[in-house]
């Protein structure tokens, strides 16, 4: 893809991309077409637009301003294993191809099965999660299924469906911070 496009590029042509949703976002190849087209004195610019992760904030009615946002590759996830907050709103975009290299139609129902138990382990197998996918058109409705944790190695995954964790329990809050800083527990953040 990358050399396709800068084969345009090279030939000295006006060359525009589309990618969807937000061409930079878990989109390797916009990256790379742009450090290589700049590398070799082409301008190159991206321009931002709207991602799944804002239609999700939208559709399901979330503010990153309130507790925060996590956001993470569900396989990168899995194997790097960050630090994560569970009071915090957990997003994991392609969660059909967790633990899955490579293209793939189905959705990895092993991997929905690991993904499932580590999550487990922080929210319990009762914990309710959202599989989202945005409506792709503009009068469409999104698709909402909450089902629980448990459930998710057999849950209806597609390859457009992204996986909400809520968030659990309250935020930590550093009293030693709040009292340098004057800020009252009440304070609102
Ligand atoms: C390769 S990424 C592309 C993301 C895209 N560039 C964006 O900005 O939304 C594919 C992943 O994005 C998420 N995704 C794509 N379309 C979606 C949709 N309609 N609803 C929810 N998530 C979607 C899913 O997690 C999917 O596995």
């Amino acid at each position: 893809m990358v050399e396709e496009i800068l084969r345009w590029v090279r030939k000295g042509l006006d060359v525009c991309v589309a990618f969807y949703g937000h061409p930079g976002v878990f989109v390797t190849p916009s990256h790379e077409a742009l450090r290589r087209a700049r590398k070799e004195g082409f301008q190159a610019t991206m321009l931002p637009a709207v991602s799944a992760e804002d239609c999700l904030f939208a559709d399901l009615g979330i503010d990153p301003g309130e507790r925060g946002s996590q956001s993470y590759e569900a396989t990168s996830f899995l194997l790097h294993r960050p630090t994560f907050d569970r009071a915090v709103p957990l997003v994991l975009w392609q969660v059909s191809v967790v633990g899955q290299p490579g293209g793939a139609t189905e959705p990895n129902r092993a991997g929905l099965l690991e993904l499932a138990g580590y999550l487990e382990r922080f929210y319990g197998p009762d914990h309710e999660v959202v599989l989202y996918v945005a409506s792709p058109y503009p009068v469409g409705e999104p698709s909402v299924e909450r089902i629980r944790l448990h459930d998710l190695a057999l849950a209806r995954v597609t390859a457009m469906s992204t996986l909400y964790v809520p968030p659990t329990g309250s935020l930590s809050w550093d009293q030693d911070t709040a009292g340098r800083l004057g800020i009252a527990a009440d304070a609102g953040y």
